[in-house]
């Protein structure tokens, strides 16, 4: 059995400080209540005294691993000696949630820490980071060791894209042998599986603060497959090693079978992010800090009662909390919860690992209970020149420097590869898309292919729902639009890809997050609500759902009188319990910290329903033939609903009338390009679009034209034969219920001549 240590730690206690302080105080001291942590979470009672000349700004810091000087690794928490409830001049005490993080911790007393201009520890503008240096501290508590250092946190689980399968997820400090043992009744463990590890190191991150002073050692990141598991059954299971440590037993239950005969309760949500519990009831901001003056929504100053290190980021992510004590009681009241859906902004950590421990062991009591099931949003992903889909029109750093690693190695789904963020699987009666929208998703690029491929495949006689997970929305009532990367353009930019796609396959509903705040479209195609089928209840198109309401502080530019295709818009936090068999949803958005429901809605499908992929590109057609020669120019450009369902021209008829693509496609894709002057006699529209999308795309395509107004024109002319075929189809599908566009091209291109060029 292979075992490293990778930290050798023992006699920790008692070695001298690999940190040197030079302005200790003489007689000033820091006592801790036990002299190791026995585990993680573990209440900590800190007392100071002797401190000569205390100011306002002094305050008592918890470093983790003791061994790291402020300089290099920031404090994972403190609080301002101020807050402490017995506080005497030079003496006060606290009591300090620890974590296992892997590492020795040592509390620090720091004087007149100096904050940001705006009264807040920044974490993520670095030049507000002038608060923490090693000659401020005054004294050190003696260093708090590991009792237990390879005791399981974080545990989660996840689907894989097999039925009855789930894979168990914890972090331990050292590499031993990943194991899960489970059984079906409470301590007998009638099955065992040994898994894998892998973890990330400094280098493994793009940028700072990720690889700078956020970065500690974030553990062994370990996983085992739990493999066919009998449906809806309860399971007792424990994870974690033979040699080192088992976690506590943990009970849930199995997921029911797919098909359109299963019904399932879920629970999903976006945007919560994490804080620290400081041990009231309920966060609450302007409870918790009569200091305050600062309006609801906006900084914590640094007088507030909040523990959090990055203060800023407690009053941002507070409601959070909320979110987890209410699924925590909603799970543990009889909800048959098997699904948690986390679209994207997951910890907010953008670089700290601390803060990705403070999220592990907030979530941890319901990661336990059901598979957790997420996507990236842009604080796990964006970060310049890494492959995120804004570089290099805007540099786009919301990761912190974690550029997608952080999440990809702490959450395991069933993706192509580790950086294609995306992935369908099967619930119940539901198929889920799980996307990126971080990630290129335009027109002809892998993600968009996958996407389309998948939907082809999905067999809706055994799912009849699917819902697509986006981080980002695709209908927003947000007005921030300035940039590539701000909501109303990726929006668009969303709607431009894949809107078509989405209402040509039937999509029922998109989740999306990213706005902070609740709200839901009606069945909705191009703006414009389509309803509901009069005669068996069914959505005309697509409902769209932002559930970015989780925890973060709120989206405070949402439009105030939002487009008529809202159905609700809600500012509150709060989460949605969803419930789903073959023929019904069900959804409720609950508000977090009070339980009330702000909406509530369903879906309905009869019995046997099947979907019409043919109708639904003819409604599109008949939709587009309304279009003004303008609206056509755009469509042909961003339209991907053209090039659904494979059409074949020969290749003369569109360069005898467009020379100019010849430009387009030597920028865009030679090897078409190529294709066709070897004489290929007929080319697929999907590739011409793609190619033309490329070349819009490509800045160069800009450069080497003369003007921007010249490349379109270039676009237009050779666009416009490839538009009249549609338009001609649409004029036949409206005539012809029956008719079927693919046949129709198909018939009109027998017998087209051979062409050649060149
Ligand atoms: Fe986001």
């Amino acid at each position: 059995m292979l075992r490293v240590a990778t930290f050798v730690v023992l006699g920790f206690a008692t070695c001298v400080l690999a940190v040197t302080y030079p302005n200790l105080q003489p007689g000033a001291q820091i006592k801790l209540s036990t002299s190791s942590l026995q585990y993680s979470g573990q209440q900590v009672q800190v007392s100071w005294s002797g401190v000569y000349n205390p100011t306002i700004n002094d305050a008592i810091l918890l470093q983790i691993p003791a061994s790291e000087s402020l300089l290099t690794v920031f404090p994972v928490r403190y609080r301002w000696v101020g807050q402490s409830s017995n506080y005497q001049s030079g003496a006060g005490t606290f009591t300090f949630k620890v974590l296992n993080e892997r590492a020795p911790a040592i509390f620090l007393y720091a004087r007149n820490v100096t904050v940001g201009t705006n009264g807040t520890i920044e974490w993520d503008e670095s030049d507000d980071v002038t608060g923490f240096q090693d000659t401020d501290i005054v004294a050190a508590s003696p260093v708090l060791p590991l009792a237990a250092p390879n005791e399981p946190t974080h545990v989660h689980m996840s689907y894989t894209d097999t039925e009855g399968e789930v894979l168990m997820q914890w972090i331990t400090r050292d590499i031993g042998e990943p194991t899960v043992q489970w059984g079906l009744r409470p301590g007998n463990y009638s099955q065992e599986e040994v898994g894998t590890y892998s973890t990330y190191l400094r280098s493994d991150m793009c940028g700072a603060p990720a690889n700078t002073t956020g970065y500690l050692f974030p553990g062994i990141m370990n996983n085992a497959l739990m493999a066919g598991l009998p449906p809806s059954t309860r399971i007792w299971y424990r994870v974690g090693d033979p040699e080192f440590q088992f976690s506590p037993e943990y009970s849930m239950l199995t997921p029911p079978r797919v098909g359109p005969n299963s019904e399932v309760y879920f629970i999903a949500w976006a945007d919560s992010g994490q804080a620290t519990d400081d041990g009231t009831n309920e966060w609450d901001w302007a409870d918790s800090n009569p200091l305050v003056t600062a309006p609801y929504g906006t900084r914590a100053q640094k007088n507030a009662t909040l523990i959090d290190v990055w203060q800023q980021d407690e009053a941002q992510q507070g409601s959070s909390l909320d979110l987890t004590r209410r699924v925590t009681m909603d799970v543990n009241t009889g909800r048959n919860v098997t699904l948690f859906i986390f679209n994207g902004d997951i910890s907010y950590a953008r670089g700290s690992v601390g803060q990705w421990d403070t999220f592990g062991d907030q979530y941890q009591p319901i990661f336990t209970q059901a598979p957790v099931m997420m996507i990236p949003g842009n604080h796990e992903r964006d970060w310049p020149d890494t492959g995120d889909r804004f570089y290099p029109l805007v540099d786009a750093k919301d990761s912190g420097g974690e550029c997608g690693v952080a999440y990809g190695k702490r959450f395991i789904f069933p993706q192509p590869s580790f950086d294609e963020q995306w992935y369908a699987f099967e619930h119940g009666p539901i198929t889920f898309l799980q996307l990126s929208t971080e990630q290129p998703f335009g027109a002809g690029s892998p993600q968009w292919i996958w996407v389309v491929n998948t939907l082809q495949k999905i067999d809706r006689a055994r799912t009849p729902w699917v819902i697509v997970g986006i981080h980002r929305p695709i209908y927003t009532s947000s007005i921030y639009g300035n940039s590539f990367k701000s909501d109303v353009n990726v929006a668009e930019d969303l709607r431009n890809s894949l809107e078509e796609v989405f209402y040509q396959y039937q999509v029922d509903m998109t989740w999306a997050g990213h706005v902070h705040l609740y709200e839901r479209t009606c069945p909705v195609l191009k703006r414009t609500c389509l309803g509901y089928n009069a005669t068996d209840g069914t959505a005309n198109a697509p409902v769209h759902v932002d559930m970015g309401n989780g925890g973060f502080e709120f989206t405070w530019f949402a439009n105030p009188t939002p487009p008529p295709y809202w159905d609700s818009n809600y500012m509150a936090h709060g989460y949605n319990r969803v419930y789903a068999n073959g023929t019904y949803i069900h959804m409720q958005s609950v508000e977090s910290d009070t339980g009330r429901i702000i909406d509530e809605f369903s879906l309905v499908k009869p019995v046997g329903w099947k979907p019409n992929y043919k109708g639904r590109l003819n409604q599109l057609m008949y939709f587009f033939s309304n279009y003004t020669e303008q609206t056509w120019y755009e469509k042909g450009i961003n339209s991907d609903a053209l090039w659904v369902t494979p059409i074949f021209l020969p290749a003369t008829e569109i360069f005898d009338a467009n020379p100019q693509i010849v430009d387009i496609l030597s920028l865009s894709n030679t090897t078409l390009l190529q294709n066709i002057n070897a004489a290929d006699s007929v080319v697929d529209l999907a590739q011409i679009f793609q190619a033309y999308q490329a070349a819009f795309n490509n800045p160069a395509f800009y450069t080497t034209t003369p003007q921007p107004g010249v490349a379109s024109t270039y676009l237009k002319e050779a666009l416009q034969p490839l538009l009249q075929l549609f338009i001609d189809n649409a004029a036949r599908a409206q005539a012809d219920p029956s008719f079927d566009p693919a046949t129709f091209v198909a018939t009109k291109n027998a017998g087209a001549p051979a062409a050649s060029r060149g």
